[in-house]
């Protein structure tokens, strides 16, 4: 049995929140790609993304990946744009069960109010909504190659963290 549980899906859908949740309900460890980025490289992503640029973020995130995707029973929460990084997939999937948390644009809009995610910072609400429906239209795709999809417009992390047991009972 693969012992890493791994989150994908958009900025927004739920993975940090429901990644905590379900660590302790497996008493795994979790981990969030994004706070790992910052801690190792001693830098916030949305200065990183501003001084050095999306491709040095992209490079660190499959680094710290690399290094992860070794360890096991861990919950891995990861950046909204990880799944559309095949290599890196590959690595997460040797020891990792892969669970995409999806979300319609609104919900996604009214989830990421604040300005901590460069990709949709400094952009009026119109433009931010624009930005995600361009956005998820590309990497839907992607999320679509997990091994469950749940749909959280309606779901609480809490009942996301049911269904993932649920489904892990089955997988034993
Ligand atoms: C990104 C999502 C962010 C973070 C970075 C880029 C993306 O993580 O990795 O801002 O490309 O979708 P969250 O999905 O945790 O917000």
């Amino acid at each position: 049995m693969k012992s890493n549980i791994v989150l994908i899906g958009f900025m927004g859908s739920g993975k940090s929140i429901t990644g905590k949740l379900l660590a302790y309900r497996l008493g795994y460890s979790f981990v969030d790609t994004d706070t790992a980025i910052e801690q190792e490289y001693k830098t916030k992503i949305k200065d990183m993304f501003a001084k050095e640029g999306e491709a040095i973020f992209r490079q660190r995130e499959t680094a710290t990946i690399q290094k992860l995707a070794q360890k096991s029973h861990q919950v891995i929460s990861t950046g909204g744009g990880v799944a559309t990084k095949e290599t890196d997939m590959q690595e997460l999937r040797k020891n990792g069960i892969v669970i995409a948390l999806t979300a319609m644009p609104h919900t996604i809009l009214k989830r990421t109010g604040n300005d901590k995610r460069p990709l949709l910072a400094k952009k009026s609400n119109e433009e931010r909504l624009k930005t995600i429906i361009e956005l998820m239209a590309k990497r839907a795709p992607f999320y679509k190659k997990a091994d469950l999809i749940i749909k959280t417009d309606d779901t609480t992390p809490l009942q996301n963290v049911e269904i993932i047991m649920k489904y892990l009972k089955g997988v034993k």
